[in-house]
């Protein structure tokens, strides 16, 4: 085999980054040349082994060696599982020349990195990753840690490893939900460093699990390009490194008010990207085009760009909490033009202020592209869109029966948020008084789909039955309910649940 090879160059801690298919033939041969007389220690979580545990074994035969199944899991990613993969090392009677191979997704690679970056005051660590974000991200740069109760990735240490291997074969056992949640993260490497990506990502759209081996491979190696790139110019992020948290600022505020666990991280970055694009696009940064194609690109990819259950208060207080120290702005990268950004410093109490607008641009734009028709444009006068809702052979027609008022507005967040809102016409639930209203929130199959697969059924059917109530031609909405007929959706179940609409929102149901 003749692996693609790509070099992160950082004097004596430059390392190599090996792509290809079979790549265990390599890392096998690689083992055997730097680490002849050392043990290795092979640490991966209890999904990948159920998967390669044999391969594993087999790739390594003859090569003295141990492995460890962590349970899998962000909520395993904490101070109890790094002493456990300590007690596994010196159980192995690891030494000063013993390799840790972290063979699995971000939390094995961060975890073990870690184990690796503190065990004996630091040993050598080779990641194999084996999620699509692990390749495109976390395996190279060096970043290790865990997360504490007070916080994510409050503990780490930089600690590069001495090779990566990359495997496009992995991602064929990966779900395609995080499959999607990688997928975030290869858009913002495009959109931050690499125009031919982003131009590529635009030409496959919505088709990109489709992809074939070669143009995995491809899209791969260019977003891990772009990382390394950054890493080599910037290797512990005093500067340049921090235009790899495009689309984090707001990502990493939805991450955390929705409750960990609830989004994945690339689910949160690609809201993130789409809501700092807007932004750009209110600060003179980013093109109107460019914002349209990213939001395009996102949705078609079945992105939700908005997670509706998430005030914008909770948003606002996540923005900046740097690390638990809050801070009063930010560098912020946005984006210039495909492939360009630039790090602006901004004021958090800005980007606050512009929450509610973008959230209601989101939602247009997001109407617009179901709609297929331009931006600006998402509800005109005569759309087609009504409000009538088809439940057997009786129609109801829904409005509402008042307009919203005007919200009060939190100290910290500024005049200028309780002007704007006092704007937005769809009435929301109750909210407490010191919340900033949310403007209306975005609802797409794609979103149901979301709640469905986390088992909130009832949130995935009222997102559905809103749908139909104002576009009760919607085909995908239709077609959604179709497949779930003989499950738990029944006609009976949509006319409880406008019921309880007309309750709960003030609906005159007629
Ligand atoms: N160090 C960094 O620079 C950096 C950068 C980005 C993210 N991260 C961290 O990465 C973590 C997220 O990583 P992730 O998205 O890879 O999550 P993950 O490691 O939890 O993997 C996701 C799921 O996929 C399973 N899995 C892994 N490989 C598989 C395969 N080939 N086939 C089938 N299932 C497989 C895992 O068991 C897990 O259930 C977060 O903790 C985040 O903080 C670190
Ligand atoms: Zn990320």
């Amino acid at each position: 085999m003749n692996p693609e090879t790509m070099t992160v160059a950082l004097g004596d801690r430059s390392y190599d980054i090996f792509f290809g298919r079979e790549i265990y033939s390599l890392f096998q041969e690689w083992i055997c040349r730097f680490y002849p007389g050392g043990t290795v220690h092979v640490v991966t979580d209890r999904n990948v082994a159920s998967i390669y545990g044999d391969d594993i074994q087999r790739w390594l035969a003859g090569i003295p060696h141990d492995v460890l199944a962590l349970p899998p899991g962000e909520e395993h990613k904490n101070f109890d599982t790094v002493r456990e993969i300590y007690g596994f090392l010196a159980r192995g009677d690891a030494g000063r020349d013993s390799l840790v191979v972290a063979f699995g997704g971000g939390v094995v690679g961060d975890l073990a990195g870690f184990a690796a970056a503190t065990y004996l005051r630091g040993i050598s660590c080779i990641q194999v990753p084996t999620t699509l974000l692990s390749q495109v991200d976390s395996s190279v740069g060096g970043k290790t840690g865990f997360n504490l109760p007070e916080g994510k990735n409050l503990v780490g240490a930089f600690h590069q490893p001495r090779a990566v291997f990359i495997d496009d074969a992995f991602l064929l056992t990966l779900d395609d939900r995080n499959l999607r949640a990688g997928m975030a993260e290869v858009v913002k490497c495009a959109l931050a460093g690499d125009a031919e990506l982003w131009d590529r990502l635009l030409a496959v759209g919505g088709k990109w699990k489709a992809l074939s081996g070669e143009e995995w491979r491809w899209v791969v190696r260019r977003a891990v390009g772009f990382k390394a790139s950054v890493v080599e110019r910037d290797e512990r992020e005093t500067s340049l490194r921090r235009i790899l948290n495009l689309g984090h600022t707001i990502g990493h505020a939805m991450e955390k008010s929705g409750g960990y666990g609830r989004l994945l991280h690339g689910e949160a970055v690609a809201m993130g990207l789409a809501w700092e694009a807007i932004l750009g696009m209110k600060l003179g940064v980013t093109g109107e085009e460019l914002v349209d194609g990213l939001v395009s690109l996102l949705i078609g990819m079945g992105f939700p760009l908005d997670d509706p259950g998430v005030a914008l208060t909770s948003i606002a207080a996540a923005i900046g909490m740097d690390k638990k120290r809050m801070v009063s702005d930010v560098d912020l990268p946005l984006v210039a033009a495909p492939g360009r950004c630039e790090l602006r410093r901004v004021p958090l109490a800005e980007i606050r202020r512009e929450l509610p607008g973008i959230r209601a641009e989101i939602r247009e734009r997001s109407i617009a592209r179901e709609l297929n028709i331009p931006a600006g444009n998402a509800v005109p006068e005569e759309s087609p869109v009504s409000n009538l809702v088809h439940v057997g052979d009786e129609v109801y027609e829904i409005r509402p029966v008042e307009e919203n008022v005007a919200p009060a507005v939190p100290a910290e967040a500024g005049p200028e948020i309780g002007k704007e809102q006092a704007t937005a016409v769809e009435p929301e639930s109750e909210q407490a008084p010191s919340e900033i209203r949310a403007a209306p929130a975005v609802r797409t199959v794609t979103l149901a789909d979301l709640y469905w697969s986390q088992g909130e059924h009832s949130t995935a059917r009222r997102i559905v039955g809103e749908i139909l109530r104002d576009d009760p031609a919607n085909l995908r909405a239709q077609a959604w309910l179709a497949a779930r007929a003989g499950d738990d959706l029944v006609e009976a179940d949509l006319l409880a649940f406008l019921e309880t609409m007309a309750k709960e929102y003030g609906y005159d149901l007629s």
